[in-house]
């Protein structure tokens, strides 16, 4: 976790003997034998397979990252956005956006209000998974072409 720097609340949020209530619990099919190969003390998240991880938008287990170009992409993750027609972008791979600085919405409209994602809120941080910052311009772009063909 400490590696990735992803948002942890989710991580956080049922403690080990919570978890292991669960195992036992109707939810986890309890008695069955893959019930018990469920993890009561995970480290982190799971790092997916990113087979057809053009049809997963949008990307991390909170959500935050609209795009596998905004993934790639770090610093120009969007702080608040909200997606928007037409629903995919196809050039960057995921949600078609719009951008904002804060929530446009009076206090009676909070169906609007609830169509942005605010990552500055609770476990929702757009912060982490910054593994691509290590590479130029052009193979970021490289990495996203061949993401597109999983
Ligand atoms: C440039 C290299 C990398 C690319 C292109 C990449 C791509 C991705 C993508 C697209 C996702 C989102 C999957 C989804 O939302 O369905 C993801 C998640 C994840 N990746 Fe990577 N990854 C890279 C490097 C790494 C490295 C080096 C690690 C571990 C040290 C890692 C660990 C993870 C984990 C744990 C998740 C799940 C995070 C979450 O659910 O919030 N990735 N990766």
């Amino acid at each position: 976790m400490d590696e990735i720097g992803i948002d942890p609340v989710r991580l956080k949020a049922l403690t080990v003997e919570g978890r292991k209530k669960i195992v036992d619990s109707l939810f986890a099919h309890a008695g069955e034998a893959d019930a018990q190969q469920t993890l009561t003390d995970p480290k982190g998240y799971v790092a997916p397979p990113l087979d057809r991880i053009r049809a997963n938008e949008p990307y991390l287990h909170n959500g935050n990252v609209p795009t596998l170009w905004h993934l790639m992409n770090s610093d120009d993750r969007p702080a608040v956005w909200r997606p928007v027609a037409p629903r995919m972008d196809e050039d960057k791979v995921g949600l078609t956006i719009e951008q904002a600085s804060q929530i446009a919405v009076s206090s009676n409209d909070r169906v609007f209000g609830r169509s942005y994602f605010d990552t500055r809120k609770f476990g929702k941080s757009g912060d982490g998974h910054r593994f691509s910052d290590a590479l130029s311009k052009s193979e970021k772009q490289e990495v996203l072409e061949y993401l597109k063909t999983f």
